[in-house]
């Protein structure tokens, strides 16, 4: 990476303004899941242990510039201290008197978590007068939010025109560096499995994948738009009308040599998504009229993993059907125990998007990956091969 890393800094005795993704799921007002808050800890331990004020910034949801006190930062910053099993410091916003008088008495060593950025609407509209007063609070800006560096925002982008030098976190660099690394000199046989609900959000994953891998793995709710797209009858099964047409591009596309595009050729169907089901599995062929597709079927597991199986470079991204279900969640299972299994064999494997994670740790197996990405629509802009504003605003090496 070409960019100023928190390597290449003195901390001690400085206000280091970090930006970190806790965009965490509460429930009950308490964090339900820590992965991102966890995924931060390098960076922090970092900074304070150098002698560095931690002054941490982050957005929670989607609250549009309205104070929403069920979308506060509060219960984030208290599971933080827990564990670092040291004292965090809050602020109830982000810029002003609050703001500043925090930061004004942060000591060395010490951290600070402001409230979310996203009560002002400034944010999100990378306001500059608002990215100025961010600037303000710090001497040195640190971009640990790797899942939010798809965002042109006031905290993400427009405070590096005020604060220099804007360099990256541990968690930043170790993402660029696997999805990077992983996507410029694959090992071969590259496999990647693609999968979720719709083709929306994925034909461009799809398209710059496809220069650069073996086969490709196609599965979730998007089989069916690409089923229609073939003929098939897919009965009640999810259908996006309006991709119908792109879909039957990307199958009538040209492949790069040897590259395999692979269907599922069964397909597990129900009549009803809630029970009792009435589940059969069928040949792509035979879906009748009342059916749902809900997972790839045995078949198509298995022809799936032998794929996965003998891959050096994996990378997935999107359930194999509605997982979120016992009985629909067979397909995502078994892709998860062959990546593992490559993964043990000693295949690179590169997990992302907030699904395909949330699929992963249903099966225990996210030990098992060399790289489970922080980032949902962070990671699928990378796979796109796009150039993402938070990691581009960061100062150039020398
Ligand atoms: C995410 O959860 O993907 C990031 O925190 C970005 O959140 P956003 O989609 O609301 O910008």
């Amino acid at each position: 990476m070409n960019k100023k890393t928190i390597d290449d800094i003195t901390l001690t005795g400085k206000r280091i303004l970090t930006r970190v993704d806790f965009n965490v799921p509460l429930k009950d007002g308490k964090v339900s899941d820590d992965t991102r808050i966890r995924a931060a800890l390098p960076t922090i331990k970092k900074i304070i242990t150098s002698g560095g004020k931690a002054i941490l910034m982050s957005h929670l949801g989607r609250p549009k510039g309205q104070v929403k006190p069920e979308l506060s930062l509060r219960p984030v910053a208290k599971k933080l201290s827990d564990l670092l099993e040291l004292p965090v410091k809050f602020a109830n916003d982000c810029i002003g008197p609050e703001a500043e008088n925090g930061v004004k008495n942060l000591k060395e060593g010490e951290i600070i978590l402001l409230e979310n950025l996203r009560f002002h609407k400034q944010e999100t509209e990378n306001d500059s007068d608002f990215s100025q007063k961010l600037a303000e609070l710090g001497d040195i800006y640190v971009n640990d939010a790797f899942g939010t560096a798809h965002r042109a925002h006031a905290s993400t982008e427009g405070v590096t025109k005020f604060i220099k030098p804007a360099v990256a976190g541990y968690l930043m660099i170790k993402e660029i560096e696997y999805l990077g690394n992983t996507l410029a000199q694959p090992k071969h046989p590259f496999v990647a499995i693609i999968g979720g609900a719709k083709i929306s959000g994925k034909i461009d994953v799809i398209k710059n994948l496809m220069q650069k891998i073996d086969t490709l793995l196609i599965g979730g709710g998007m089989v069916f738009t690409f089923y229609k797209a073939q003929g098939y009858n897919i009965g009640k099964s999810l259908l996006e009308e309006e991709k119908i047409s792109e879909a039957e591009n990307l199958l009538n596309m040209d492949l790069p040599d040897n590259m395999k595009m692979i269907l599922p050729d069964d397909v597990l169907v129900t009549e009803s998504l809630e029970p009792p089901y009435k589940i059969k599995i069928v040949s792509k062929n035979s879906i009748d009229d009342k059916s749902i597709g809900v997972d790839i079927g045995p078949k198509t597991q298995n022809i799936f993993a032998d794929k996965i199986k003998t891959a050096r470079t994996i990378v997935w991204n999107g359930p194999m059907g509605i997982f979120e279900i016992d009985e629909f969640a067979g397909g995502t299972i078994a892709v998860a125990k062959a990546i593992a299994e490559a993964t043990d064999a000693g295949a690179v494997s590169i997990v992302g998007g907030g699904d395909s994670v949330a699929a992963l740790d249903k099966t225990g197996l996210s030990e098992k990956i060399t790289h489970v990405s922080t980032g949902g629509g962070a990671s699928l802009e990378f796979l796109e091969g796009k150039t993402l504003p938070g990691v581009a605003a960061l100062t150039e090496r020398e």
